[in-house]
């Protein structure tokens, strides 16, 4: 799919569809209000006849408007004008794309991110317009033999800016959006590949397929041999049950040179998590391949942060694993030597993302990093929490805390903070080891943290937990593409690259 921006006014159009929001009730945008001038009242009357309200997402789609050069103008309802806030702006565009998509237009221009969104600028509305555009027009279909395709399907979209001036911020938007969707998508289509086919050593071919396209990018793979010369005893013990090798798989992006501190990102990488010896109950159990939603993303993350060329020292941890139930398997009463040193008694051997992130924190002490950031599907407790819409966000760094926080206000792909008090801590007490990988009933996202922090001291440190965010269950099931957004608009920052005006 191809975007582009354009300054320019809609009677001017030589288009297939010309795009344009009506307000509730039946007002017209200023753009809409430009066509109807020169149709002589063509929209308005319709309007008058109640053929559309202005309601959010409703839309009307017309063919051979008196006067309009484009063969088609949609009409998309868009509220109340002074209620359009970022949601509806994106469900707008949503729905706008598959109109297109379904109705037989192969390109569009379209007006709506000309409307006004409460505090967001030009480079907000390009952006997400054209971010929301390809989330939509994903599909995984690579293991159906047959594929629904549209029949004339969309192949072009040109987002109209208000003037001349602001087509260099509009192509910036653009060249973003593509990037990050670029990423997204990566992110979606590993996350979406079944178990059997996705195991560790797909996550590392993933990896390698980066250092493949890119000259910034080095990839190596830790194995289970070097995993034990390295003391990672709580990582292997999470893997032992399975036939599919542990493989961590390490992207290395230079695109600042030696002396810069890099950024690490470490996910969990659990490309099926049974629950092990205390194997988790059968119904949706298949939503367990999503637990290497974490390395998925981080994985999208390098991927978009290539694309995007930052200058920037990047590290990209893929935690990959397996957590089976054998003879063979890790059970519960054991207990672990960490490759910190410390030891864990195993209360849970679904307790596991824990146990294979912590050695993979203790990896990176390594890199001397400038920060790290985990993103792992941790755990149930936060879906309880925050549900679908919020990532979790724990860290024992303010300043980290708020810039990721930032952008995830920037992106729209929202993140909430919670606390990790030392009250939480003694919740992980073992009468047997240093602690236990278990905190009890309650605040199992924050113990879970509080279990990681352990492992983290040597520098500064956030986690996300996207439990609910990586992907959907029921009829839309399929990986979100999250936290790919927030992670590569926190690089964008910290890269210092300009956005807006
Ligand atoms: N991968 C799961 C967490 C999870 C569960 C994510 C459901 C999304 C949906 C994790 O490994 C796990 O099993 N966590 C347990 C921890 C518990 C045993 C302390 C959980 O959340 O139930
Ligand atoms: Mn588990
Ligand atoms: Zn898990």
């Amino acid at each position: 799919m191809e975007f582009s921006v354009k300054s320019g006014s809609p009677e001017k159009q030589r288009s297939a569809c010309i795009v344009v929001g009506v307000f509730e009730p039946r007002r017209l945008s200023g753009t809409a209000e430009q066509l109807d001038e020169i149709s002589e009242g063509y929209i308005s009357n319709l309007l008058r006849k109640g053929d559309l309200e202005g309601k959010s997402g409703q839309m009307l789609l017309l063919h051979h408007v008196p006067n309009i050069l484009s063969e088609r103008v949609l009409l998309v309802g868009c509220g109340k004008e002074r209620e359009l806030d970022e949601r509806q702006y994106r469900q707008i565009i949503t729905k706008t794309i598959n109109t297109l998509n379904e109705t037989g237009s192969m390109e569009a221009v379209c007006f709506l991110s000309e409307l006004h969104v409460k505090g967001r600028d030009i480079y907000w509305k390009v952006r997400q317009a054209v971010e929301a555009a390809q989330d939509v027009l994903y599909s995984f279909d690579s293991l159906k033999t047959r594929k629904a395709e549209a029949r004339r399907p969309l192949r072009k979209v040109v987002f109209n800016v208000p003037t001349r001036r602001e087509l260099p911020i509009g192509e910036r938007a653009v060249s973003h959006a593509l990037a990050i969707s670029e990423g997204i998508t990566t992110c979606k289509n590993v996350a979406n590949m079944p178990p059997n086919i996705c195991n560790p050593a797909y996550l590392a071919e993933q990896a390698k397929i980066l250092e493949n396209d890119y000259d910034k990018v080095t990839t190596t793979i830790v194995d289970e041999k070097e995993m034990e010369e390295l003391g990672m005893g709580s990582y292997l013990a999470v893997g032992r049950g399975s036939v599919n090798e542990s493989l961590m798989s390490i992207i290395k992006y230079d695109g600042a040179g030696d002396d810069s501190k890099p950024l690490v990102l470490v996910g969990k990488g659990l490309t099926f998590d049974s629950g092990g010896i205390s194997l988790k109950p059968g119904a949706g159990m298949d939503e367990m391949k999503y637990d290497m939603g974490g390395a998925a993303g981080v994985l999208g993350a390098m991927h978009a942060l290539v694309e995007l060329n930052l200058p920037i020292n990047v590290i990209g941890v893929l935690a990959g694993c397996e957590n089976m139930p054998s003879s063979n398997a890790y059970r519960p009463g054991d207990i672990l030597t960490t490759m910190s040193g410390q030891t864990v008694e195993v209360l849970n051997t679904d307790a596991e993302g824990r146990l294979v992130l912590c050695d993979a924190l203790t990896y990176v002490e390594r890199f001397n990093p400038e920060a790290v950031i985990d993103v792992a599907t941790l755990t149930g407790a936060c879906v309880v929490a925050l549900g679908a819409h919020a990532t979790g966000l724990l860290s024992s760094h303010n300043p980290l805390a708020h810039e990721l926080l930032n952008a995830s206000e920037q992106s729209g792909d929202r993140a909430w903070r919670m606390p990790l008090w030392d009250d939480y801590q003694d919740q992980l007490e073992s009468p047997f080891a240093d602690f236990t990988n278990l905190g009890g009933k309650e605040a199992g996202t924050i113990t879970a943290a509080c279990f990681l922090s352990r492992f983290t001291k040597k520098y500064n440190w956030a986690h996300l937990d996207i439990a609910g965010t990586a992907w959907r269950s029921g009829k839309n099931k399929g990986a979100t593409g999250r936290p790919v957004s927030m992670l590569t608009q926190f690089l964008l920052n910290r890269a210092g690259q300009e956005q807006g005006e």
